[in-house]
């Protein structure tokens, strides 16, 4: 591996240009999806999770074995990482066995340490603080739908968690409008360009993609959910958007609460292209990490 291993930590630190050739990329692996270069072949990836997952760990095992390579999975309780060992020596010495490393963790600081201290790229699986994978899926997803993402006017209700985060970081990044309805008391208190209103329904009104999050992130259970009722995603709330606009989930969905049956059951609800696109764009993003090691893009 180079010296310098390229990370996939946060949107705003990977060039803008890399960011939007490895969106261009995610579209052509799934036009070949029958056919996957086998561009990754007999390199390793290792996941490491303190969180529950669905569609990160299948959808990075897949993309990594379709593209030729191979994965090994732990727990962080599996491992001397909680406590036990350091974070540079744990960074070391997987950097001495695998290709790439992929970490779902809560503590954003760890993971840049973790990256700081490895010698391979650290792909960011989630954390606290940001979930960019899902949100390049997400834009991927966007452009099939919509076209381009530059100009659009996104809206997004609940919380303002890990997800939305990297929207709002994505929004400079893509040139879109991000308007964020959340309750009063969860209002980031730096909000940059984005617009931050109480108001769901001026949120909603003309946008091109609704979407939501879960109200309660995982290692928050037990949160009072009563303050994010006004931001539920129902017919309601959707008819105030554009005609044509699509809704956005990164799943997985407390159905009844963030949003209803009702608008998942239309034709407006994008989420499992959304789910599909993770692979794609893993895939992508796995190829972009890894491209030092003589990995092509394209
Ligand atoms: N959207 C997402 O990251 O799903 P999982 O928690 O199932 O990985
Ligand atoms: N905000 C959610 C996203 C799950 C994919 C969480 O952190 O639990």
């Amino acid at each position: 591996m180079t010296s310098h291993p390229r990370h996939f930590l946060d949107l705003p630190d990977i060039p803008a240009d890399d960011l939007r050739h490895i969106l261009a990329h995610a579209h052509q692996l799934k036009r070949n999806k029958f056919q996957p270069p086998q561009v990754l072949s007999g390199l390793s990836l290792a996941m490491v999770f303190d969180k529950r997952s669905t569609r990160t760990r299948m959808s990075f095992e897949v993309a990594m074995k379709q593209l030729g390579g191979h994965t090994i999975v732990m727990t962080a309780d599996d491992m001397h990482l909680t406590g036990a060992e350091s974070i540079e020596d744990t960074a070391k010495v997987l950097s001495r066995y695998v290709d790439a490393a992929m970490f779902r963790i809560s503590s954003h600081e760890t993971l840049a340490e973790i990256a700081r201290h490895a010698s391979i790229p650290v792909i960011n699986g989630l954390t606290n603080h940001s979930h960019p994978c899902q949100i390049m899926a997400d834009l991927m997803t966007i452009e099939e739908k919509l076209g381009s993402v530059k100009g659009k006017k996104i809206a997004w209700f609940g919380d303002y968690n890990n997800v939305a985060r990297t929207i709002a970081q994505a929004s400079k990044i893509w040139d879109f409008e991000l308007v964020a309805a959340v309750p009063g008391e969860l209002a980031p208190a730096s909000s940059g360009d984005i617009k931050i209103t109480q108001d769901a329904a001026a949120a909603a009104a003309g946008a091109d993609i609704i979407v939501t999050d879960t109200w309660v992130s995982m290692g928050q259970e037990g949160k009072d959910i009563q303050k994010f009722l006004p931001y539920q995603v129902n017919p309601d709330l959707m008819a105030k958007a554009k005609p044509g606009a699509i809704f956005m989930h990164c799943m997985p969905i407390h159905r009844g609460e963030e949003v209803t049956n009702e608008v998942l059951s239309t034709s407006a609800s994008v989420i499992y292209d959304e789910a599909e696109n993770r692979l794609h764009a893993q895939k992508a993003i796995l190829a972009w990490c890894l491209e030092g090691t003589g990995v092509k893009l394209v």
